[in-house]
């Protein structure tokens, strides 16, 4: 392979991330060439509205709004992605690959629908597609998963990747923050976006669990396979009941692969609050992966933001500059995929946090017992916690032993149909880690 005497770059995008990345490969002290033995330049960025004003100042020139300025120029070897959502970012990363052009990518909701098939399409075209952005910003996580763990077979992968609702949790588990006082926060501070849906109902952090899941366990985890439920519905005493309980809450994003398949789900969890990731706090993100033969690594840090973010994009570009500075190429590994189904969540067995708003009378506690008992659901432990002697109720708070999930969904109808029970408050799932 010739060796490049110079690597071109193509950015699509300049925002939050985008600027953050332009900044440094306009750096005047070349440092990054200094880093992959060949000069490296931006050629073309990729942006909407040219006339907008940046926050970087950009020599005009390099300012387009017509893809194919990028996409088709033959000079440029490496295309990167940050412009964020399915359409059009799939149809010019494709185009730049049948060009012939590396790709690097920030994209998480692309690479969890549309990334295997990309990721085929780089084998094909003999150039690399890289994402390391794509999930936990900074957080070197998917390169440790492609390269440094491949002689593992990987066993389970625990997460926090969503930094926002980590910010929410943390505020409403350590100061008793109301849900929508923490979420207000975390958009005063710029965390949640005005529309916060994608954070709160846990479908960022199922993009992401699909592409660590995939990458994990060798197999196709598409982001509609994640079963996901979001974190709203929490109440700030239930972090307090969990912490009585010995157990802090999370939005744990889990994947375990067992011998009948893959189980993907992204719900609030109970975590002993004992474990490296109870102490996950702010909008910090960790994830923890277990090898057969490394046992857990976790790894952490910022999860977002135009920095981490940059870190990561710019060391998948420094990874396939060098490749082509050296001339050895970067081919892109082979697309393993062994089929493994993703099991439904119904195949669940877990443990159970309940909350539940009964009457405050002799017998109730047998009533609900008998419903539970009925689905072979084995209560491990019962507290009563607040009553309301004007309402005459009680909030009790119920956990279990591992049961199936389908037995829990049918005792929860029957629970909801007995004249004692006024409300389901809450059922959280509880992860004993390591078990
Ligand atoms: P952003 O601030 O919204 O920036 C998007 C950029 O893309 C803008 O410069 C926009 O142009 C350009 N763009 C969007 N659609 C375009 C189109 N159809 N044609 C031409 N240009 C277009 O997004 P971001 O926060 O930087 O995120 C970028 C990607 O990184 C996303 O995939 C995101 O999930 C991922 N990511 C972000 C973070 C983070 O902390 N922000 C962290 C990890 C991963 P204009 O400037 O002209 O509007
Ligand atoms: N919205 C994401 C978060 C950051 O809160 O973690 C981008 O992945």
């Amino acid at each position: 392979m010739p060796k490049n005497s110079q690597v071109n770059i193509g950015l699509l995008g300049l925002g939050v991330v985008g600027t953050a990345v332009a900044q440094v490969l306009l750096d005047p002290s070349g440092f990054l060439s200094e880093r992959t033995g060949s000069p490296i330049f931006l050629r073309r960025i990729l942006v909407r509205d040219i006339t907008k004003p940046r926050s970087l100042e950009i020599p005009s020139e390099l300012l387009t709004a017509d893809p194919d300025a990028i996409l088709a120029d033959p000079e440029i070897d490496v295309v990167v992605e940050v412009m964020g959502g399915e359409h059009p970012a799939f149809e010019n990363i494709e185009a730049a690959l049948r060009a012939g052009k590396h790709v690097v990518t920030a994209n998480k909701e692309l690479m969890a629908k549309r990334g295997p098939e990309l990721l085929s399409l780089a084998v094909d075209s003999g150039v690399q597609l890289l994402f390391e952005a794509s999930v936990g910003g900074g957080i070197p996580i998917v390169g440790p998963l492609r390269k440094d763990l491949q002689a593992n077979e990987i066993e389970v992968v625990y997460g926090i990747i969503n930094g926002t609702t980590n910010y929410i949790l943390t505020r409403m588990g350590q100061e008793g923050a109301d849900f929508q006082d923490a979420l207000a926060e975390a958009q005063a501070k710029g965390y949640a976006e005005p529309d916060p849906t994608a954070d709160i109902e846990g479908i960022d952090a199922a993009f992401k669990l699909a592409i660590l899941a995939s990458l994990a366990f060798h197999t196709r985890v598409r982001a509609t396979d994640v079963y996901r439920e979001g974190v709203s519905k929490l109440k700030a005493r239930d972090f307090r009941y969990a912490e009585e309980l010995g157990y802090a809450i999370k939005l744990l994003a889990i994947a375990k692969k067992g011998l009948d398949g893959v189980e993907a789900r992204v719900h609030p969890t109970l975590i002993p609050k004992d474990v490296l990731l109870a102490k996950v706090d702010g909008v910090f993100n960790a994830v923890e992966v277990t090898g057969d033969l490394t046992g857990p690594v976790l790894f952490y840090g910022r999860g977002a933001g135009p920095q981490p973010t940059s870190s990561a994009v710019l060391a998948n570009v420094l990874e396939i500059a060098r490749g082509l500075a050296s001339g050895d190429g970067s081919p892109a590994p082979p697309v393993v995929d062994r089929g493994f189904p993703v099991k439904p969540m119904s195949d669940l067995v877990t443990r159970y946090y309940l909350r539940i708003t009964a009457t405050d009378s002799a017998g109730v506690l047998a009533k609900i017992s008998h419903v539970l008992g009925d689905e072979n659901i084995s209560v491990a432990s019962v507290i009563q916690k607040e009553t309301d002697p004007v309402e005459g109720t009680a909030e009790l708070v119920l956990t279990t032993h591992p049961s199936s999930e389908k037995a829990m969904q049918k005792a929860l109808e029957e629970l909801e149909r007995l004249d004692v029970v006024w409300e389901i408050g809450n059922l959280v799932r509880i992860e004993q880690m390591g078990d």
